[in-house]
């Protein structure tokens, strides 16, 4: 990887989104309310923030009403509460989202964190666990049959972009301590308080991501749901204030020189989310070039872990909802 990162271009001209609809997780901040911001500028009638904080998700709505882009546009915004820490939350958003949206054309799962520590979420898995890919594979899991619906009404995909990292490539311990050789199960290995280095955390759940998003993605009727993943590298947002000051002070010294803007950020999930064609369904999206499956997903080790997370997580949501076909 290239300690500078290459420069981004703003979306092409001419994308229209009038009349579409879109919902944003997390998009009360970072990348997340940066892409309701752009989409917004491309005419998106409707959008919907997911949010876990109400009262910030309104003030986001303020503050994108009085935008000088979007003003005149007088697009529906609307929060949704959805905290992904919190699983009875999730199914609550997911009973709710289409009483309030008839029809949904773009879904970003933008929601996530980063942790050193080793955090238990009450739903009892550790939290970048929980909220970077369990929380996304339930949302999946309740919203499939709804996505499904509205391409059939709205006659077109309904499109999913899943925010992802290249670093499940490169910043991994599963090449190197396969959870397989020490645990026999890979969410007992992601869970257990010792077994995860916490320089590895972040990028080992995005490797569940990752993994996920290539076993669901070939379930999929692509002419009804297109699903992808996008790294929009490295970018100046609060995903890292978490750190110890002694961490925060050297990371944000490379942030200054390495770090890609918002906006960039965003033109690249905007690019995942309604540029990138067909050819990306089921696809990790490094900016916006098709990334090549990792050589370990694609070892004999890394297949076998990514079945046995399928059946473990499958075996985690029958307790928690009723699967949709695609899932069985
Ligand atoms: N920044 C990067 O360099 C980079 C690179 C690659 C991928 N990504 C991915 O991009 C996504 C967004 O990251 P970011 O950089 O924009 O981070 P960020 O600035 O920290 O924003 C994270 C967003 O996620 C929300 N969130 C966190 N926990 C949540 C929960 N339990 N329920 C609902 N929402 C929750 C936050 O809500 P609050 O506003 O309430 O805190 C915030 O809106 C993440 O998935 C991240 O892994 C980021």
């Amino acid at each position: 990887m290239p300690f500078l990162q290459p420069k981004v271009t703003p979306l092409p001209p001419g994308i229209d989104l009038t009349g579409k609809s879109a919902v944003v997780t997390g998009a009360s901040a970072g990348l997340g309310l940066e892409t309701a911001r752009q989409l917004l500028t491309l005419n998106l009638t409707t959008l919907i923030l997911a949010v876990r904080n109400e009262s910030k998700g309104a003030t986001c709505i303020k503050n994108l009403l009085q935008d000088p882009a979007i003003k005149s546009k007088k697009p529906t915004i609307k929060v949704l509460k959805l905290d992904v820490n919190d699983n009875n939350c999730i199914t609550t958003f997911s009973k709710t989202l289409p009483q309030t949206l008839p029809t949904l054309d773009i879904l970003i799962l933008n929601a996530g964190i980063s942790r050193l520590k080793h955090n238990p979420s009450p739903s009892g898995h550790e939290e970048s666990v929980q909220v970077n890919y369990l929380s996304n594979a339930l949302l999946l899991a309740e919203l499939l049959p709804y996505l499904n619906a509205s391409a059939e009404k709205t006659g077109s995909p309904t499109r999913i972009t899943w925010l992802g990292s290249r670093m499940h490539q490169t910043m991994t311990s599963f090449p190197k301590k396969s959870p397989l050789d020490t645990c026999d199960s890979v969410l007992e290995y992601m869970d257990g308080g010792d077994t995860v280095s916490p320089l590895y955390r972040y990028a080992d759940s995005k490797v569940l991501c990752a993994m996920f998003m290539y076993s669901l993605a070939p379930r999929l009727d692509a002419s009804k749901i297109m699903l992808n993943m996008v790294c929009p590298g490295m970018v100046d947002t609060a995903i890292s204030d978490f750190l110890p000051i002694y961490w925060r002070l050297p990371v944000n010294l490379v942030k200054a020189v390495r770090a890609r803007s918002v906006e960039a950020g965003g033109w690249l999930i905007v690019n995942a989310a309604v540029v990138a064609g067909p050819e990306s369904h089921g696809r990790f999206l490094e900016d916006k070039e098709v990334l090549e499956v990792s050589k370990y997903i694609r070892s004999e080790a890394g297949k076998n872990v990514q079945e046995k997370l399928w059946e473990e997580t499958m075996d985690e949501l029958k307790k928690l909802t009723t699967l949709p076909r695609e899932f069985e």
